[in-house]
């Protein structure tokens, strides 16, 4: 017998569909199924994080963005690359970090051809928070840190402001040191060389600071 599909069931949070005490591989499965929100319908496929089971550090950036909503791997576009350059001069190896994102799913919106960048909402920002929670308590990261506001605001608070706290460490349930600092997006749109130059280099020395402690770990 056919039946009628009912209204789409809006859940407010992924918390339901998070395994309990699953492994990593498990909750990425469930992960790639997620439609917590309307996001799910948007992209192309979940982009969970990768990297060491056991990274010593986190990095948490908003979303993924095209490239990385094509190919399943976060922070693998132009802000990635950009990302890697800056952990190189900082002297952090990218192979002792698990890279992932607020938002497990590409928010976009259609100009012409291209697909452009939208800023997921608070809504969207909780309703993912439990599918990091759960990394964050498989991977038991020593340090976090937070690429941007969306992924500070999601682990710090809505309080928190990037341009007024950026850089300096601070304890948290999640981690023994969470810092967050700009998302290199932000450097991309720095207008004019001299302003991206400076920019990049702010980013650099705040990713030195956890250099150091990534190292002790
Ligand atoms: N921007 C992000 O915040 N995350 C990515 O993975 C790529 C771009």
């Amino acid at each position: 017998m056919k039946t009628m599909a009912g209204p789409r069931k809006v859940i407010e949070t992924a918390a339901p569909l998070v395994p309990a005490h699953g492994s990593l591989a498990q909750v990425r499965e469930a992960a790639s199924h997620c439609r917590a929100c309307p996001i799910g319908e948007l992209g192309t496929q979940t982009v969970f994080g990768e990297g060491r089971a056991h990274a010593p550090l986190m990095l948490v950036g908003e979303q993924p963005g095209n490239e990385e909503d094509l190919s399943g791997h976060p922070f693998v576009g132009p802000a990635g690359k950009l990302l890697d350059r800056a952990l190189e001069e900082a002297g952090i190896d990218r192979q002792l970090a698990w890279v992932t994102n607020a938002v497990k799913h590409f928010k976009w919106e259609p100009r012409g051809k291209r697909r452009i960048h939208a800023k997921p909402s608070p809504l969207e920002i909780r309703a993912c928070l439990p599918w990091l929670e759960a990394e964050i308590s498989l991977v038991k990261p020593k340090i976090i840190v937070c690429l941007g506001a969306t992924a500070a605001q999601a682990l710090l608070g809505k309080d928190f402001r990037v341009t007024r706290d950026r850089g300096r460490l601070l304890a948290s349930p999640f981690a023994a040191n969470v810092m967050a600092t700009i998302h290199p997006s932000a450097i991309l749109r720095a207008v004019g060389a001299e302003s991206r130059e400076a920019e990049m280099r702010h980013f650099i020395e705040d990713l030195k600071m956890v250099a150091g402690l990534v190292k002790a770990a």
